[in-house]
Formats: structure tokens, sequence, C-alpha cells
């Protein structure tokens, strides 16, 4: 990945500190999202995972410190704006809308993605078609949400968001609730998304899909960073291990690897 290194990065946080109340969930945290790369995200419950994606995606505002993509400041811009701007994210608990088709809501994910989107609902519709063609939904375009399993509502999340054209996707627990077949499409998925130049951080508690997908993984304890490398480094990082992979875990991975 040396080209990625040499290249500016496509996001970065600067000492983002974010507090409800008395309570620090996301606290001076530091990283950045390298021209690229797939950059995982793990902790326990509790950690400030989610909080985190919220400060990106400009849904919650931080107590301190800065969201930058590239050169730009995200910092305090409504939602709307940040994806108008390139970055797409997923909800860890979905929110299609409800009484409207597959293909439908995909195309509410098109009128508000990057550049605009297309200016009216019938184009929306056929980029609509055109990713669910891409992921390979396409026969259940016109279905109804409340016909989907659990699976298939993690991929119409990730159809949405890839209607807004993201150059920088935020990808929360796409693989959750989804069975082993669903896992690998979904990891097939993100593989040729990432191929396509798109950058992504992953939010996931699955540590084959975050040992399979990821170039870096990012730690978070307590809201703050405890690790950042290598997918390898961090597995065996006693601070990572103690917090959250468990010595189960540890042990079970240098079998493997024995
Ligand atoms: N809107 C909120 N108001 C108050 N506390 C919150 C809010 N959102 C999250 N929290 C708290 O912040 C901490 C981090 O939560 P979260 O970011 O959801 O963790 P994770 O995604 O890592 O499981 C938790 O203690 C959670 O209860
Ligand atoms: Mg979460």
């Amino acid at each position: 990945m040396t080209t990625a290194v040499a290249a500016p990065p496509a996001l970065a946080a600067r000492g983002l500190t974010c507090h409800f109340g008395g309570l620090t969930a996301v606290d001076s945290v530091d990283f950045e999202l390298r021209q690229g790369e797939v950059l995982g995200l793990i902790g326990p419950n509790g950690a400030g995972k989610t909080t985190l994606m919220n400060l990106i995606s400009g849904l919650t505002s931080p107590t301190s410190g800065d969201v930058l993509l590239g050169e730009r400041r995200l910092t305090g811009l409504p939602p709307h704006t940040v994806t108008r701007l390139g970055v797409a994210r997923t909800f860890q608990v979905m929110r299609p809308f409800q009484g409207l088709t597959v293909r439908e809501n995909v195309a509410i994910g098109a009128r508000f993605g990057s550049a605009g989107g297309p200016g009216n609902m019938r184009a929306a519709l056929a980029k609509a078609d055109d990713v669910l063609d891409w992921i390979g939904m396409a026969p259940l375009g016109r279905a109804e949400i409340s016909r989907l399993t659990t699976g298939e509502r993690k991929k119409l999340e990730l159809a949405r968001a890839l209607a807004m054209d993201p150059t920088v996707l935020l990808l929360d627990e796409v693989m959750a609730g989804c069975n082993p077949r669903e896992i690998g499409d979904v990891m097939e998925l993100i593989r040729r998304v990432n191929a396509r130049g798109v950058t992504i951080l992953l939010i996931e508690h699955l540590m084959k899909a975050v040992m399979g997908l990821c170039h870096r993984v990012l730690v978070l304890h307590h809201g703050k960073r405890i690790a950042l490398g290598t997918p390898t480094e961090v597995a065996e990082d006693p601070a990572v291990v103690e917090a959250y992979l468990g010595q189960r875990y540890a042990e079970s991975r240098r079998k493997s690897n024995a």
C-alpha cells in the first residue's frame, strides 16, 4: 500500500471528543483514513464506535475537535451537506422507508447523493436500478421492504449508500444478523466497492470479516483510541486482547498460525 501512504488522507479526525452529559463517549480521538483503504473500527459495546461515525457524518456535533475531508472541515456541517460532499453511511439500526419498494428506497439515496444526485425521480429510479443490478439485488427491486430478510435489508442499506456515489463510505455493523452465506456475500460486495476506489470505515464485531477486509484497524475502548495498526498487529496487541478480543481469541489465533 505504498501509494496509499504517500497520498493525503481521505478523511482525518483531530482530537475528536464528544460528551453526553457526564459521559465521554469519544475522547480525544485522532486518526486518518487513507485514500482507498478499508479501516476497521472495533471495540466493546459502548466503546464509542457509532458515536464516532455520527460525529463524522454530522448527525452529532463534537464537544471539541475536528473532522476533515481532504482539506475541508466537516465539523458542524449538517448530515445532508456531508453526504453531498461524498461521505455516505449505513445505520446500525436500519431505517428503510416502510411502505416503499426496495428501488424507491434506493432512489431516495440517489437524490441525496454527491453533486446533488439525479434531478428528477425518474433519473433517481434509473440510478437505483443500476445500483441494485450491480449488487445483485435487481430481482428484489419491486419488493416491499417488509418482505425482506435481515440480510437483504442490510444489502439494501448498502445499496442506498452506494446510490449516493460516495468517495468515503461509513459502514456500521452491516453484517450483524446475517447468516454465513449472506456474510460471505456482503464481504465480497465490500471488496468490490473498495476496488472501485471507495475509501471505507467499517464497524464490525465479526473478527473474521475484520481480518479479511481491513488494511488497518482502529480500536476504541471507553471512547479512547487504544490501538491502530494492521489487523495482525492489533490482534496481537495485549491491550486489545485485554479490552476486547479476550484470551481465547488470541490463543485460537496462535494455534491456527502455528
Ligand atoms: N445520544 C446519546 N445520548 C447519551 N448517551 C449516548 C448517546 N449515544 C450514545 N451514548 C452513550 O455513549 C457511549 C458510546 O455509545 P456508542 O457510540 O453507541 O458505542 P458503540 O457503537 O461502540 O457500541 C455509550 O455509553 C452510550 O450509551
Ligand atoms: Mg454501535
